[in-house]
């Protein structure tokens, strides 16, 4: 290690590289290659939401702004969830984040730092437990089931795992990666456990509209929970409306911590560029339509990948009932890290280590099947074809 490694802050030096980027800076110039490996879709932002970011441009919208976001946005962003939940929650409550990823960032700054723990189903997205690592606090993972029919948290053994230095539980519903998705019943589970404990709860819905069989969008603790209570919800424009490079995203909080909220991003970016915020009032406002249509192309693209890896004996997966990854195993592969580059090197797509997202996921790749048909027919021919060799 260098002096100048050395001497920053532990929790900055400690924080891992990315297992995703890994795999991708090993394989990203392979010929014909096919990137399953991030978690985005291929269809660039919809050109009515670039439109009017550029209005605003051209209006000279390029001044600092609302810390906590535009009005108009922050009032779009409370009825998009009245019409999603017919619950009037206000737009007190609304903070407009340089991404979800902020929002995750700010919810971990407000509840949990020194020594503190905050437990979490994994596998989980790795950006979450990193944060908090940095933060100082101490991330607590806690396995899921997997069986053939699906993913299963067990809400008791999450609760076994809360101790007097737990602040917060992190749920992530629908899941990255598993694609597990809370019922009514464990949130409800988990809600009444915080409650009676004090915790606070980081519910992480950027998925929540990417849910099979047709529905609107996932259960969430909005449809069982009060707004004052103690649950801080994040969420991101960049799945919905093909938005991953915008950065931006919001949090929802009881509007009595407003001024902290407002402090945090202040000392962090000090708010989101005017422009950007028109483009997501635009997303919210005028973009169900596209959503709708990125929704149907997931599923057809799921169809597509699991009716491939279904004609291999060795692939095991349960079918997500959210989010827009397929998390597969290879029977007799047990180095998701190894595996995920050898198959890119072999066959040209770009998979997600399961290690990635934490030791449960250790035997499974990650798939993002929010692409053209075109594309995942051919990557699922290849590993189809790859996994039967
Ligand atoms: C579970 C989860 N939460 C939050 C995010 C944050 O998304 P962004 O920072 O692009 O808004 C992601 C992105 O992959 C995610 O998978």
């Amino acid at each position: 290690m260098t002096d100048l490694i050395a001497s920053l802050r532990d929790e900055a030096r400690m924080a891992p590289e990315s297992g995703i980027v890994e795999v991708v800076s090993f394989g990203r110039e392979r010929a014909d290659l096919i990137p399953l490996w991030v978690g985005e879709g291929d269809l660039p932002t919809p050109e009515f939401i670039a439109r009017a970011a550029s209005a605003s441009l051209a209006r000279g919208e390029t001044f600092y702004t609302h810390q906590r976001g535009i009005p108009v946005l922050r009032q779009a962003l409370a009825d998009y969830h009245l019409h999603q939940f017919g619950k009037d929650w206000g737009a007190e409550r609304y903070f407009v984040t340089g991404s979800g990823m902020q929002a995750i960032q700010i919810a971990v700054r407000l509840v949990a730092g020194n020594g503190d723990e905050v437990v979490y189903p994994s596998p989980a997205w790795p950006n979450l437990p990193a944060a908090l690592e940095i933060a100082g606090a101490r991330a607590i993972p806690v396995p899921l089931t997997f069986a053939d029919d699906g993913w299963t948290l067990d809400a008791d053994r999450l609760i076994a795992a809360v101790t007097p230095r737990t602040r917060a539980i992190y749920l992530n519903s629908p899941s990255n990666p598993t694609g597990w998705t809370a019922d009514r019943d464990t949130l409800q589970a988990l809600l009444g456990e915080a409650r009676r404990r004090g915790l606070w709860i980081i519910a992480d819905e950027v998925y929540s509209r990417f849910v099979r069989g047709g529905l609107e969008r996932a259960p969430s603790f909005i449809d069982i929970a009060e707004p004052d209570e103690r649950i801080l919800y994040v969420n991101t424009f960049s799945k919905n409306w093909a938005m991953t490079g915008w950065r931006v995203g919001w949090l929802s909080a009881p509007p009595e911590i407003g001024q902290v909220v407002e402090n945090l991003i202040q000392y962090s970016t000090s708010g989101v560029a005017e422009f950007m915020q028109h483009a997501a009032h635009a997303a919210l406002t005028d973009g169900e339509a596209f959503l709708a249509e990125q929704v149907r192309r997931a599923d057809l693209g799921l169809e597509i990948v699991t009716t491939a890896l279904g004609t291999t004996a060795r692939a095991r997966f349960a079918v997500p009932r959210g989010a827009f990854y397929l998390f597969f195993g290879i029977e007799g592969e047990a180095d998701s890290r190894a595996l995920a580059k050898r198959i890119v090197s072999e066959t040209g797509v770009g998979l997600a280590p399961g290690i990635a997202f934490g030791a449960e996921g250790e035997g499974f790749l990650r798939l993002c099947f929010a692409r053209s048909p075109t594309d995942l027919h051919a990557a699922a021919a290849r590993l189809r074809d790859w996994i039967a060799r």
